[in-house]
């Protein structure tokens, strides 16, 4: 998140930044980069889908479909259509299925490990204490199990067409498969597993 806060202050002068997250170690982190970079914004620790906020010009989304079932994602696409302003843009990175009903499956361990150490140094260099260190990597190392990632992954196609219920077009689409993922944008620089991440730019008709 820090990578496209950055990216967007390059193209703007002083965006107001509403993160949101249901966990409460990831919005505590953003505050703490709220305030370390002296930025206009909140932190809100609450479920997407009970959002209720003024409308917005941009919606970044990053690694929040996998969170979903695919027959579930029309629900999260009408919810950021309805919290963007009309001809406010998504943009959304998310890691893709080839086929419905084709699953994440175990993540590669050096894979979770950078992961991690990833989130770690980001807790530090945010100033977290030793004991939160220690709880953010018991957590990280559980959410990263077979257990949390084994699910059924969206495909382009079902997201094609949520968006299109919720009235949002397809403005830009890009798609990278793992070898082409290092030093990549801030969003497709994210962590990423088997199969193809996906950049989409939607538009609010
Ligand atoms: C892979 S992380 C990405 C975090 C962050 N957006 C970033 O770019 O670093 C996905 C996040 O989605 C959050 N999440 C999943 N379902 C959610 C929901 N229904 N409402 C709010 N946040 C949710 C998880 O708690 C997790 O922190």
């Amino acid at each position: 998140m820090t990578l496209a806060v950055s990216t967007i202050q390059k193209f703007t002068c002083n965006p107001y930044l509403l993160f949101l997250d249901r966990c409460q170690t990831p919005v505590e982190l953003n505050r703490r980069l709220l305030k370390e970079q002296g930025l206009d914004g909140k932190a809100v620790a609450m479920d997407l889908l009970e959002a209720k906020f003024e409308k917005f010009d941009l919606i970044l989304a990053h690694s929040i479909l996998l969170y979903f079932d695919p027959k579930d994602i029309g629900s999260v696409f009408a919810k950021w259509a309805s919290l963007l302003k009309p001809g406010g843009r998504i943009l959304i990175s998310n890691i893709v299925g080839d086929e419905s009903g084709d699953r994440m499956g175990e993540n590669e361990t050096s894979q979770v490990e950078r992961s991690i150490e990833l989130v770690l140094q980001t807790a530090l260099s945010l100033g977290f204490t030793e004991d939160e260190i220690v709880r953010i990597r018991t957590s990280c190392e559980k959410s990263f199990s077979k257990k949390f990632t084994d699910f059924p992954l969206v495909t382009l196609n079902e997201i094609r067409l949520a968006m299109q219920e919720a009235r949002l077009s397809v403005n830009t689409l890009n798609t990278y498969d793992r070898s082409q993922l290092s030093q990549r944008g801030p969003f497709t620089q994210g962590l990423s597993y088997g199969g193809q991440r996906i950049e989409i730019c939607g538009i609010k008709l």
